[in-house]
This record gives structure tokens, C-alpha cells and sequence, in this order.
């Protein structure tokens, strides 16, 4: 009893507190999401232990450098054996094809399927304000739509984006292409730092692919249940 379009965010800074969430979470969540701060504490053990208990994996590390770079790391991360992994598209198109071809690659050499690569467009915590000293001469929508093309020229699979970025995204990039919404939350929850949410089921109604929740789940008295909560929730979505 789990969907595979819920991805829990593992934001833990230890490996200890992060296998606990996912022993307490059971066969309820099959997806995981491992960010900068766990990703730098526990490192590769922490990949292989999701894979040990059959969990998918998106490594959320947002690389950003030059492409030769970019592509480098992503071998050497390819091999760790994540299901998705994630580039900043401000980095280029050039940086972006690169980053495609290097996983695509490693994975072929391995004899395993390519893990998908997605682009993180704007960071949802920007606000006007900051995005204007950002000195681009568009708006934040239209950026963000801008970088989504840019990052399916580039081959990518899709794009990490807001609920509220996701139905203009699904109009200019086509039916195919992976939207992963974070900012996710149910009706009644705490919004957290969050800004721009929208519930699991809304989310999937304006175009996302796959959700992200983190504390409405981490930070739950019963991890399990608010896990399952979403999974029913978006049954029908
Ligand atoms: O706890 P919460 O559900 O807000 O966690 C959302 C997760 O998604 C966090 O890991 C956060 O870093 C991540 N994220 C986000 N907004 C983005 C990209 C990632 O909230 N634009």
C-alpha cells in the first residue's frame, strides 16, 4: 500500500534518524528523497541502504558548475544507483546536455536503466523582490517556463517545480515530461515555511507527476499513518 508518485523528503542530519523514518513509515512509502544535508552526512551508505530495502531514490544534490564538471560527478553518482538526480537549469543548455549524456552513459555501461534527470528552474523560496535584483528581464512565471523549455531541449526528463508553476509547465512541455512538486500540503496542515502549496491531490490535478512532502509526514506523530493519509488521498488523482 504505497504509490511511487509520493516522494518522502528525508531531511534528517544523521543516517540513524533517517533509517528510523523509514522503518517507521513501512511499506506505506516506496519513494525517498535524499537531500544536501543527509547526503552530506551519511553519504553513499545512506543510498545503499534505501536500495537494500527496495526503496526508489531521487538524490536531490541541484549541481551547478561547469559541464565538464557537472558530468563528472554525475558518474561517479550514477553509480550509486539513484532512481532520479537533479541539475540546476541556470548552469545551460550546454551544462544540461552534458549532465544527460554522462548519466546515460554510466548507466549503459553498468547494463542498468538511466536514472532520470530533472532541472530545478527557480528556487521556490525566491520572491519578487530577490528575483528582481536577479536583474533578468522576465517575470518569475515566465522564467521558470523559459528554463523548462530550455531544460527539454537540453533532454532532460523534467523539472522540479511549485504547484502553482506546474499547469503552465504541462502546457509548454507536453504530456511526457516529469513535473516533481514540492511544497505539498494536506488540507489542515501546517504550512511551515511553505509558501506556494497546494494539497497532494490538487497537486496532481495541475499537471505533477510526482509530490514531495517532507515534515507533513517527518513531523508527524504517526509518521505511517500520515503517509497513508496521502497515499488514499491520492488514489483517484
Ligand atoms: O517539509 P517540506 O514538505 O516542506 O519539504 C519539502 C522538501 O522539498 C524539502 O526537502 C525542500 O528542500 C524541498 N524543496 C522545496 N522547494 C523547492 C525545491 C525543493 O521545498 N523548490
Amino acid at each position: 500500500m504505497s504509490d511511487d508518485r509520493l516522494i518522502v523528503a528525508l531531511d534528517f542530519p544523521t543516517m540513524d534518524q533517517a533509517i528510523a523514518c523509514v522503518e517507521e513509515c513501512g511499506d506505506a512509502v516506496s519513494h525517498y528523497k535524499v537531500g544536501m544535508e543527509l547526503f552530506y552526512a551519511a553519504g553513499a551508505p545512506m543510498i545503499t541502504y534505501l536500495k537494500e530495502q527496495g526503496k526508489h531514490i531521487f538524490l536531490d544534490l541541484k549541481l551547478q558548475d561547469i559541464p565538464n564538471t557537472v558530468a563528472h560527478a554525475l558518474m561517479v553518482l550514477s553509480d550509486l544507483g539513484a532512481d532520479m538526480m537533479n541539475v540546476h537549469a541556470v548552469g545551460g543548455k550546454k551544462m544540461m546536455e552534458e549532465a544527460v549524456k554522462a548519466v546515460r552513459e554510466a548507466a549503459a555501461k553498468a547494463g542498468r536503466p538511466a536514472p532520470k534527470l530533472i532541472a530545478v528552474t527557480i528556487l521556490t523560496s525566491m520572491d519578487d523582490e530577490q528575483f528582481g535584483r536577479l536583474n533578468y528581464n522576465n517575470t518569475i512565471a515566465e522564467q521558470v517556463i523559459a528554463l523548462a523549455k530550455l531544460a527539454k531541449e537540453a533532454g532532460m526528463d523534467g523539472v522540479v517545480a511549485s504547484p502553482r508553476e506546474a499547469a503552465g509547465i504541462r502546457e509548454a512541455c507536453g504530456p511526457d515530461f516529469l513535473i516533481v512538486t514540492p511544497g505539498v500540503r494536506p488540507a489542515g496542515a501546517s504550512l511551515d515555511d511553505q509558501s506556494r502549496v497546494a494539497t497532494p491531490a490538487g497537486a496532481f490535478q495541475n499537471g505533477s507527476t510526482h509530490i514531495v512532502v517532507g515534515r507533513p509526514i517527518t513531523k508527524a506523530e504517526d509518521r505511517k499513518a500520515a503517509a497513508e493519509a496521502i497515499v488514499k488521498e491520492i488514489a483517484n488523482a
